[in-house]
């Protein structure tokens, strides 16, 4: 799947960021929070399509709730979400983001560093379908934030690495409807899943557990 003319053009704002960055020195580390607000606000001017604080709040409330050992993450963008979820984890705990584009990816390495939170993340370049097959699982949490008209192949990719109880959260479920609809008729009537909805006016989330 390619990305789209919004992510490529992101891309390419990125790139030119990012190499000017790289030419200086590296910056100094943060309070994981403090970086989190200045993606924040860079993506209200640049429209990046971050996860964002309202629905963040539901991923750290799962991450405290199930206390996951291994996270997957399917889109990582600037590494906002990655962040957050890694600084909530138990010691010992490690997300793993897979994501597409590989000036992204150096962007989310970069702001792990910067959040203090690089020594439990892992970010591997590829397209999702074909690098979840290539990581060990199991899995205790998968946030699927990637290609929208994919996330039923996601989930089916996964599925043989979920450990029983693994809670799989899904983003965007108000704003891509029909690209997500086999995914939701997936997660809601199969006898694998308990799943429910989590309104957030503008977007939902779709969280669903693993029963196995
Ligand atoms: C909505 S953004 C992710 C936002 C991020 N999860 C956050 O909240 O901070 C979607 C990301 O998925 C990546 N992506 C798109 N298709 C992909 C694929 N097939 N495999 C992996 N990543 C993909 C895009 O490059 C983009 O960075």
């Amino acid at each position: 799947m390619g990305m789209s003319p919004t992510v490529k053009h992101l891309a390419r704002r990125n790139e030119i960021s990012l190499r000017t960055r790289m030419i200086g020195e590296q910056m100094a580390e943060q309070d994981y929070q403090e970086v989190l607000r200045d993606i924040e606000a860079s993506a209200r001017e640049r429209h990046w399509p971050i996860v964002g604080p309202k629905k963040g709040a539901l991923l750290v409330e799962l991450v405290r709730q199930y206390k996951p050992r291994r996270i997957l993450e399917l889109g990582a963008l600037v590494g906002y979400s990655s962040t957050l979820m890694s600084a909530n984890l138990e010691p010992g705990g490690k997300v793993v983001s897979i994501e597409i584009d590989p000036v992204n990816a150096e962007l989310t390495r970069e702001t792990q560093r910067r959040a203090g939170v690089a020594d439990r993340c892992e970010v591997h370049v590829g397209s999702a379908l074909d690098v979840i097959p290539q990581l060990a699982g199991p899995w205790d949490m998968a946030f699927i934030d990637a290609a929208k008209e994919q996330y039923l192949a996601y989930l089916q990719a996964v599925e043989p690495f979920l450990a029983p109880g693994a809670v799989i959260v899904a983003d965007n479920i108000k704003i891509a409807p029909d690209a997500i609809a086999p995914y939701l008729a997936y997660v809601r009537h199969s006898s694998r899943y308990r799943s429910s909805y989590h309104d957030f006016g503008n977007d939902g989330m779709e969280v669903s557990t693993f029963v196995g």
